[in-house]
């Protein structure tokens, strides 16, 4: 394959004018150098107002086949994933592409050996083990779709995924190790395949080798693989064949399955990585998010193999055993691109200095920022004291939706500027638009738009094509909407300024309030409940829950402690409010519609800027709630 990557400020030029004069044309060449059964009888077919979006359309492959066998016959010994334990005195693992190849094809046929086939879903609920990035692969391998649910989330959580998607099988592990904590996985996954009737096996890795409760469906990964060789044909996959469904938060209680198909997203997350990242042959690239979101999807498993990358896969977390883990492992493996989110870097900026300094960093080349807008303290840090201002850095702004990364500098090739995510990619129409869905020109601050489809855009909600089509389609038709808000300069560099819907990012991390307020209702003392988010220095939100109480509160202690603990339970750690304020009643239009924008505004104290209350049915609540906060 040729680098897909323009390298020059030039070859980005004329790549961007030919994607607009020709996109499919533009898109057809990418596509073409990747190895296809057979190729595509038509390159797009859209519509967004139905929705409907569809890329090389009639093309045949298997994404494993370019992700691995492709490099078979150039680089077998190159390695493919560098795997850091969580314990730094466990030793790092280098696996090859031929060993990765093998080690995929067994797995695949483990699967096929417990009953697994094309178009079956497969659940995978595990720690940052090779393992999982191989379980990933090997459910595409054999057509099968995968589902990643992030090993942080609770049985409830991990059970209504499961269900939603029909899953006929679980692969997960003993237990997972995450900094000083072991998480129960089996445990977990024990509860919630008490919700579930679909899993017919589940496989359980041994990871952590506690004592695990042993059922029926349950098999042992290193039994059944005894069982199995590494000879597994990739199945042939039709372009638009699902290749994975991963969820996320939405403004309603129900997490989307956001399903994503196999040509378009090889394409797009190989082209995107290789531009952005400005990966050239032999460097060790380091993404420091979780296989569980879409970044680790994208850019920790596919984006980086299906260019024969280096990939690093770390199971820990960036305090352990000490706050420089993640310098110390740079120095370690010479990392050359370094990718991770705005809320690490501003955790890590509170430590002194000198645990950056102390380590040889020289190796790095670039610096990336993903999940939510990285402000500029966080970035002048990053640049200064890892970067050594010497890294260009790439802030990208994507989401699970769209699969790939669509507005970014290109590393050392378009300029960058701080707190902005720049221009978009080559082949993304982005647009600003007003309120009633007019295109703004020029300098100005509107709702983000995407105008004409990319190959990696999520086809559909799994099992709810209706609701993709009202969350994405409808609020401006003939556009995607992402549900983020931006400005743009005069230069055309985007600044996402944060979600305009009901979600809220935390820690990085998507969180839709509502299926928060409904954990908290469901506590006997509840009556209602509105959660929004307030801005926070290290997490850039947190989350601020207002609670109507049933019964007079005795102790309001308990009964916070016992709310963290019920959406700990429901939903997962990640989505504890960090202030719970017990209230005797929530602002309400007339009309009995909960008034977030004042709920925004006194959960982040800013009580001047609350504007007319005196309309609201129940004014009066303000000033309570501004008094006991
Ligand atoms: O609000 C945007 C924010 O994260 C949302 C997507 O979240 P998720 O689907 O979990 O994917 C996260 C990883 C791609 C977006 O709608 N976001 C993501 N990247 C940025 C960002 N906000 C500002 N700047 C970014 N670079």
């Amino acid at each position: 394959m040729d680098d897909l990557a323009y390298r020059s400020i030039a070859a980005y030029e004329q790549a961007k004018d030919q994607a607009s004069a020709q996109p499919e044309a533009f898109w057809e060449a990418i596509a073409n150098q990747f190895e296809w059964h057979q190729k595509w009888d038509k390159t797009l077919e859209y519509d967004f107002h139905k929705p409907e979006v569809k890329w090389f359309f009639g093309g045949k492959l298997n994404i494993t086949e370019n992700c691995l066998d492709r490099h078979l016959k150039t680089q077998p010994n190159q390695t493919a994933i560098i795997f850091e334990p969580n314990d730094p005195k466990e030793t790092a693992q280098h696996i090859s592409y031929e060993e990765l190849h093998s080690r995929v094809c067994r797995v695949a046929n483990m699967l096929k050996a417990h009953g697994a086939k094309k178009g079956d879903r497969i659940c995978l609920y595990m720690p940052m083990v090779p393992e999982l990035a191989i379980s990933v692969l090997a459910c595409a391998r054999i057509g099968a779709i995968h589902s990643v649910v992030f090993a942080g989330f609770s049985a409830a959580a991990l059970a209504a995924r499961i269900n939603d998607a029909d899953c006929a099988m679980l692969v997960t592990a003993d237990g997972g190790f995450r900094g000083a904590k072991v998480t129960p996985l089996k445990a977990i996954a024990d509860e919630a395949l008490t919700h579930c009737t679909s899993i017919k096996t589940s496989i359980v890795l041994k990871r952590t080798g506690q004592e695990v409760a042993w059922n029926d469906i349950d098999v042992w990964w290193h039994e059944a693989l005894a069982e199995v060789d590494d000879h597994c044909p990739a199945e042939i996959m039709d372009s638009e064949d699902p290749l994975f469904i991963l969820y996320t938060s939405g403004s309603t209680g129900k997490p989307k399955g956001m399903v994503h198909t196999c040509g378009g997203y090889m394409v797009y997350t190989a082209y995107s990585f290789q531009n952005v990242f400005q990966y050239e042959k032999g460097d060790v690239y380091w993404c420091t998010a979780d296989i569980g979101w879409i970044t680790g999807h994208s850019y920790i498993v596919y984006g980086p193999l299906a260019v024969g990358a280096t990939t690093v896969m770390f199971e820990g977390v960036p305090s352990y055993p000490e706050c420089d883990r993640f310098w110390e492992v740079c120095a370690k493996h010479k990392v050359n691109q370094f990718y991770t989110a705005p809320t690490a870097i501003r955790a890590l900026q509170k430590h002194p200095v000198d645990l950056v300094s102390k380590h040889d960093l020289s190796t790095l080349k670039v610096l990336g920022s993903v999940g939510e807008p990285i402000n500029a303290e966080a970035w002048h840090w990053y640049d200064n004291h890892v970067g050594k201002n010497n890294c260009p850095i790439v802030d990208t702004w994507w989401q699970t939706e769209t699969g790939g990364i669509l507005i970014s500098s290109l590393a050392g090739v378009t300029p960058q500027k701080p707190t902005y995510a720049t221009l978009p990619m080559p082949g993304v129409q982005a647009v600003l638009l007003d309120n009633e869905g007019n295109e703004l020109a020029d300098e100005n601050e509107g709702i983000l738009a995407i105008k004409y489809p990319w190959p990696s855009i999520a086809r559909t909600i799994w099992g709810d094509h209706e609701r993709y089509k009202n969350v994405y389609f409808s609020a401006y038709p003939g556009y995607y909407f992402p549900g983020d808000g931006a400005l743009r300069d005069a230069k055309g560099n985007y600044r996402i300024t944060g979600r305009v819907d009901d979600v809220v990012i935390v820690s990085g991390h998507n969180l839709g309030t509502a299926p928060i307020e409904n954990a908290l209702n469901e506590h006997p003392n509840v009556v209602e409940s509105a959660v929004v988010g307030f801005p926070h220095d290290v997490k850039g939100n947190a989350l601020y829950a207002f609670v109507i109480a049933k019964n007079v509160v005795a102790d309001h202690e308990a009964l916070i402690a016992a709310l963290r603990a019920l959406v700990a339970q429901t939903i997962g750690p990640i989505a504890k409010p960090d202030r719970i304020q017990v209230v005797s009643g929530l602002p309400k239009t007339r009309s009995g519609k909960i008034m977030r924008r004042i709920l925004r505004k006194l959960a982040a104290g800013e009580y001047d800027q609350l504007g007319d209350v005196s309309t609201l049915l129940n004014p009066e609540v303000v000033e309570e709630i501004k008094r006991n906060s």
